[in-house]
């Protein structure tokens, strides 16, 4: 044992490259492979990529550069880091905790669904519809929880960063290997024509922006905390602008991969791209189940979508766990027995939504309005208080001094109005909209 492992008071830090691949793990998920390419196949193709670009780079890779700061300045997971900022600020970490919580249980569900699809791609594709009547879904809502809580409740080296150090390699070999054969088929052209051929004129229609800030914070996983928390295992060598700028370009990149791989498959087998959601879990499986080494590709795909799920499940188990670490001094076991469970429960009615049961909510499946509710209406209100509090209440200059530490790319007391005043007013914007969008 080393000498630091038995010293109480030091917390936990990431090896090289560990933090980065962690960060990456978290950020690279369902929202790329799943989400972004229908979204984008929705909201006028390559037309989208501008409003996209815009909020990544006016609030997305700022509000990952606070988090990750916020995190290392402060030690502590998010409650914790406002319980220091100010003590009365502490409850302020509960909105985030809670939404990640809950996110973490029907981010869950769907990724049951790839985990069940792996193993269709080898036996057979069970209907969408008969596979979501069955009670199969819970089996791998279960399972998917169980496995992500093994690898967490391993110290944080031997666990998450270990299980990145396997997971990320195999996302991005599979994710070549898909791309490859997307590019040599015949529908190539058409498909990278429908899929970045930009369609201005959906420019003027506000929804757009609001998807894709939405798609933006969702992508980078900000406004959860979990950046937070993956930040405050960070070692003070570690340049953060740099770390961000390569974790927000990897999940950009990869976002667009996925998308060169949807297209070129979904037109050269005919069929038609805008089949929202399930484009994944209906017209795919379609296609592979007759095309050339289909059974292959299709496990390599839906391996992928697994892969990404549960290295974002990862982050949002951590945060969790963390805050019951740091606020209680629980034994990381018992936290993490704790959150699974709680996701576990809390996920169950977005789980029956999709097992046989017709559990709705405002109308919705049970699943599809708490995503709407925790995975995009409460994120631009959390990412505000967030930046709200330690863009004013924190001082800048030790603001200014955490974000530049051993990073030869210095911010200037600039960024620290760009926080107080510039993104807060972006994102009551976003917030505005989304819920005039939303409602009318
Ligand atoms: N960023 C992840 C994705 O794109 C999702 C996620 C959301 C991860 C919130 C952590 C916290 O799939
Ligand atoms: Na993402």
């Amino acid at each position: 044992m080393s000498p630091e492992s038995t010293d109480s008071t030091k917390r936990a830090e990431w090896s090289r490259y560990g933090f980065v691949l962690a960060a990456i793990g978290s950020a690279v998920g369902l929202g790329n492979i799943w989400r972004f390419p229908y979204v984008v196949g929705e909201n006028g193709g390559g037309a989208f990529l501008i409003p996209y670009i815009i909020s990544f780079f006016c609030f997305g890779i700022p509000l990952m550069i606070l988090e990750f700061t916020v995190g290392r300045g402060f030690r502590g997971s998010v409650v914790t880091a406002f319980g220091r900022l100010h003590p009365r600020l502490r409850h302020l970490g509960l909105l985030p905790f809670v939404m990640t919580l809950v996110v973490f249980s029907y981010y869950s569900v769907i990724a049951g669904w790839t985990l069940a699809y792996i193993i269709f791609s080898v036996t057979g594709y069970m209907d969408f519809k008969t596979f979501t009547s069955s009670p199969l879904p819970l089996i791998t809502f279960f399972a998917t929880i169980l496995l992500a809580g093994t690898v967490v409740k391993v110290d944080l080296k031997d666990g998450i960063e270990r299980a990145n150090r396997y997971l990320m390699p195999m996302l991005a070999l599979a994710l070549l290997i898909m791309f490859v054969q997307a590019l040599a088929l015949p529908g190539v052209q058409a498909g990278l024509a429908y899929y970045l051929t930009p369609d201005l004129s959906v420019l003027s229609d506000p929804g757009i922006w609001v998807q894709a800030a939405g798609q933006v914070f969702f992508s980078l996983s900000i406004g959860f905390g979990v950046l937070l928390t993956y930040g405050s295992y960070l070692s003070d060598s570690a340049p953060i602008p740099r770390s961000a700028a390569v974790v927000a370009g990897a999940d950009f990149l990869v976002a667009l991969v996925a998308g060169v791989i949807i297209f070129p498959v979904v037109f050269s087998f005919g069929f038609d791209p805008v089949s929202g959601p399930q484009l994944a879990f209906i017209t795919l499986p379609r296609i592979f189940s007759t095309m050339a080494f289909g059974s292959f590709f299709g496990a390599l795909f839906f391996i992928l979508l697994f892969v990404g799920a549960l290295s974002s499940i990862l982050s949002m188990v951590e945060g969790g766990v963390a805050t019951m670490v740091d606020e209680w001094a629980w034994p990381r076991k018992k936290a993490t027995y704790l959150v699974c469970t709680l996701a576990a429960v809390i996920g169950l009615p977005s789980a029956l939504s999709y097992a046989g049961f017709n559990l709705t909510l405002f109308g919705a499946p049970f699943l599809d309005t708490v995503d709407l509710l925790f995975g995009i209406l409460l994120v631009p209100v959390s990412a505000s208080v967030i930046c709200l509090a330690f863009s004013w209440l924190w001082n800048p200059e030790s603001l200014l001094a955490e974000a530049n530490k051993n990073s030869r790319f210095k911010f200037s007391r600039a960024a620290v109005y760009y926080l107080r005043y510039v993104v807060p007013l972006l994102l009551l914007v976003t917030l505005a909209s989304t819920v005039a969008m939303t409602l009318l």
